[in-house]
């Protein structure tokens, strides 16, 4: 690593140069300016890790300089020094944004573990910094890729949201549509996007530790509990929490969660006092919370609440016209990460691509892409190259497909038979060959049916359930 520079603002030789021969004995590189305007100009010239400042100049103040350069050196810590120590000097110089405000004469010792913890913050600072700005890039709206209507209009009301701040979103969809995707990057392009954005998947953990997790717990909370520890909601403060699967919250810890969502209040698990924090609530679930709340598994209120801005992610068989853009993306992307250049999908595999229904959905399809690359030739994804169930989908080979959905309750056969065959009739005014063509039927059969019929009343003979054709799927 390259040395740490620290740039030492001191009137006094004596001391800033025991100073200086010091901290560059301890490997720190160190530039000396006796006064304001030639810290001004060493700061202009070149960047440092950190500033020590001394109080008192002859042509300024260190607390004017500190004012300075906090604004165009928001990274670097400042170390103010000073022999005429006040109470009002050290809390101005903290309001500023001191690092820390030490005493003169210091002992040396204090001062290099001063400037130690200071560099280390300026350290994590940065990677933080730049961990960010990598987050935004990889999060901004034009990574989810889509051009159905109903992906427009996701983003364009995802966008709207934003831009006001709405503090709590549900997002519903089956796995893998891109719920993950679409919380982090509305974290990522709004306003909390400079404050932690932080995830916990509801299902994954008992329900006194997720308890914990979430609100933290006081020491002693539980055996276990040696130590005092932050929940998510603190820790993430300022920012974003996405509740995942939150379908699978234990009840009691639902009533805590309304309580929070709508007082911005909590207690720590063992603990008396209310914490308040500001974050934003992302709440996400595969599975049917209304037909939940109907079931007495989901409260109803906490639904509500939840529910205050919805947003359904379509399955990627409702938005095929998307297949062709995702597959391209993701074999982009592949062809980064594995240094292959593939084209695409050939004409063939894409057909086959867009046939198959995807209950896995663009997770899937992310994994399928990656396989082709594995077992492929590196130029373009041919059908061989994707799982046999896959292919099988798209070699006019389909798997069963339902025509008719059978009701929960169960259905009496017969009576469906016999209705079909009485609308056959009524159809064909009563032309029973007519009818026998309508239903793929001999005229035995038809025959021997329409005698059955007779046995029956009309109306009685009804089915008691229509059969609804099956949804598109
Ligand atoms: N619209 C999209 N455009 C590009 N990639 C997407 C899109 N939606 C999802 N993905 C990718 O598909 C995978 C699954 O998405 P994820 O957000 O984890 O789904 P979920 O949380 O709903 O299970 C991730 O790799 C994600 O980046
Ligand atoms: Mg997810």
């Amino acid at each position: 690593m390259a040395e740490e520079k620290i740039l030492v603002i001191e009137d006094d030789d004596l001391i800033g140069e025991s100073l200086s021969e010091r901290l560059r004995r301890e490997g720190y590189e160190v530039v000396i300016a006796g006064d304001g305007a030639s810290g001004r100009r060493e700061m202009a010239g070149q960047e440092f890790d950190l500033l020590l400042l001394d109080h008192r100049l002859p042509d300024t103040t260190g607390l004017e300089l500190l004012g300075e350069f906090a604004t165009e050196h928001p990274d670097m810590p400042v170390i103010m020094m000073t022999a005429y120590s006040t109470v009002e000097g050290a809390v101005a110089a903290m309001k500023k944004g001191a690092f820390l405000y030490l005493d003169k004469p210091f002992n040396m010792d204090e001062m290099l573990l001063a400037v130690r913890n200071a560099l280390e913050t300026t350290r994590l600072r940065r990677e933080v910094r730049l961990l960010r700005r990598g987050q935004i890039e990889r999060f901004g709206f034009d990574r989810i890729l889509g051009q159905d209507p109903r992906m427009m209009e996701i983003l364009a009301l995802v966008q709207k949201i934003v831009a006001h701040g709405a503090s709590t979103i549900l997002i519903e969809g089956e796995s893998g549509t891109g719920k993950d995707l679409l919380a982090k990057t509305i974290h990522y392009s709004g306003p909390r996007a400079d404050s932690p954005f932080m995830n916990i998947t509801c299902s994954a953990l008992p329900s006194e530790l997720l308890e914990s997790e979430l609100f933290g717990h006081e020491r002693g909370a539980f055996t276990d509990a040696r130590t005092q520890k932050k929940g998510l909601f603190e820790v993430a403060r300022g920012g974003t929490v996405l509740l995942d699967e939150i379908g699978d919250m234990p009840m009691p810890l639902q009533a805590k969660l309304l309580r929070f969502l709508e007082e911005r209040a909590f207690k720590r698990v063992g603990g008396t006092v209310d914490i308040r924090v500001d974050v934003h609530v992302v709440a996400a679930t595969n599975r049917n919370l209304e037909e939940m709340v109907r079931a007495g598994t989901f409260r109803n209120d906490l639904y509500y609440r939840l529910k205050v801005i919805p947003i359904r992610m379509p399955a990627l068989r409702e938005r095929k016209g998307d297949i062709p853009l995702l597959v391209q993306h993701f074999v982009d992307a592949f062809n980064r990460e594995f240094k292959r250049r593939y084209r695409g999908a050939g004409a063939v595999a894409l057909k086959i691509l867009q046939d198959y229904p995807w209950p896995g959905n663009i997770r899937e399809l992310k994994n399928v892409i990656e396989r082709a690359f594995i077992l492929g030739n590196g130029d373009e994804i041919r059908p061989e190259d994707l799982p046999a169930e896959i292919r099988e989908q798209g070699n006019g080979s389909p798997a069963p497909r339902s025509l008719y959905v059978l009701p929960p309750e169960g259905i009496d056969m017969e009576a469906v038979e016999t209705d079909l065959v009485r609308q056959a009739l009524e159809r064909t005014h009563g032309n029973q060959t007519q009818a026998a063509r309508l239903l793929r039927m001999t005229r035995d059969q038809i025959k021997y049916r329409v005698k059955k019929l007779n046995g029956h009343e009309w109306g009685k003979s009804r089915a008691t359930a229509t059969i609804p054709a099956a949804t598109e799927s």
